[in-house]
């Protein structure tokens, strides 16, 4: 894979522009790395947000080798979008899901750009092509949505269409891959992109156990993280599946379950967020988590996944080798 948009800028500039949940998360990776990070955000306490995100992530960052135990962040908070866009060889877009108020803030963006400069949106389900109306030339933006959360969880989806321009994809695939994550490059758009798809997929199976009665929260939590979620981790699914058909792999478990997949797609559930849904929710989760708040389930799931990623160096080398024979 080609990597010659940055090859020849060893410390692109990076503007996080919104730096929430999700850019506060990119701007502490990006940090990392020892990049200068330019952040603009419309809320005034961004630069406090910002700098209290690193330090409380600094130590996980370290623990995944992405961080040294003495990184200064190199953050600069800027007054104007303009001053934040017009020096960054790289902008990572994270303001709310909104397409009015992105296609509002791209308006206002485009002119001051660096030329060639690369406009990534975080978007977890707009499509690409909605977002390039406006754009007097769209060939520099494209979709690099994150799971949350980024600083942790390496993937990264990818997604450019036909007016795109040739070096973009690439370029943005070399920024992400040099801070750690793992890129998926989609060949068309489709709602949702992928990731999110497949958690929407499997979300609306789980609400509908717990709303007819199946099971309960807490357990329908227990029969993902204790039984596929933790092989899921490992290998997808189709390569599990392919392991569960023994050495005759996946044609011969497709022989044997084909008949009983069929039935039980059928009967997979189609549940709606309705209030009282909803509530049921909220009830189950309050028990299952024991009094916990929502600092100490966060500091929990991180440092799990922290644990989990360390021990993933096989699954990801094993990713990278496949990738590099393409
Ligand atoms: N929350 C998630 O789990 C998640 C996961 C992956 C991707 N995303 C995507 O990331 C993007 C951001 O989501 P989030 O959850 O971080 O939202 P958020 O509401 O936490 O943060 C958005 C930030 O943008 C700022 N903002 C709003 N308008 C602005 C403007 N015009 N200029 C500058 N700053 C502005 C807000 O002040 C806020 O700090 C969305 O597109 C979302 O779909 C979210």
């Amino acid at each position: 894979m080609p990597r010659d948009q940055f090859e020849n800028v060893e410390m692109p500039v990076v503007a996080i522009v919104g730096s929430g949940l999700i850019g506060c998360s990119w701007a502490a990776l990006i940090a990392a790395t020892g990049r200068q990070v330019l952040v603009f955000d419309s809320r005034p306490d961004a630069e406090a947000l910002v700098r209290g995100f690193w330090d409380s992530v600094h130590p996980e960052l370290v623990a995944l080798d992405l961080a040294t135990p003495g990184t200064q962040p190199r953050f600069e908070f800027c007054e104007t979008l303009d001053a934040a866009v017009s020096r960054a060889d790289f902008v990572l877009e994270c303001i709310p899901e909104r397409l009015e108020a992105k296609l509002a803030l791209y308006r206002a963006m485009e002119p001051a750009l660096k030329p060639g400069a690369i406009v990534a949106t975080s978007s977890s389900g707009l499509k690409l092509s909605d977002l390039q109306a406006g754009w007097t030339d769209p060939g520099r933006l494209i979709i690099g949505h994150p799971f949350n959360p980024p600083h942790l969880v390496p993937l990264v989806e990818l997604f450019g269409n036909d007016r795109t321009d040739a070096d973009v994809l690439p370029g943005a695939r070399a920024l992400y891959e040099s801070c750690g994550k793992v890129t998926i490059t989609l060949h068309r758009e489709v709602m949702g992109h992928v990731a999110n798809r497949l958690q929407a997929a499997i979300w609306r199976e789980a609400i509908h156990l717990v709303d007819s009665g199946v099971v309960s929260v807490r357990d329908v939590n227990a029969a993902v993280w204790a039984g596929p979620g933790l092989r899921w981790a490992v290998m997808g699914p189709h390569m599990l599946l392919n392991l569960g058909g023994g050495e005759g792999g996946l044609r011969a478990y497709c022989q044997q379950f084909s008949e009983s997949y069929a039935e039980w797609w059928k009967d997979l559930g189609q549940p709606s967020l309705d209030a009282g849904t909803i509530q049921k929710l909220v009830d189950g989760l309050a028990d299952e988590s024991g009094g916990r708040d929502y600092a100490t389930l966060r500091r929990q799931r991180d440092a799990q996944l922290v644990a989990v990623l360390r021990a993933l160096s096989e699954t990801r080398a094993g990713f990278q080798k496949t990738d590099a024979l393409v």
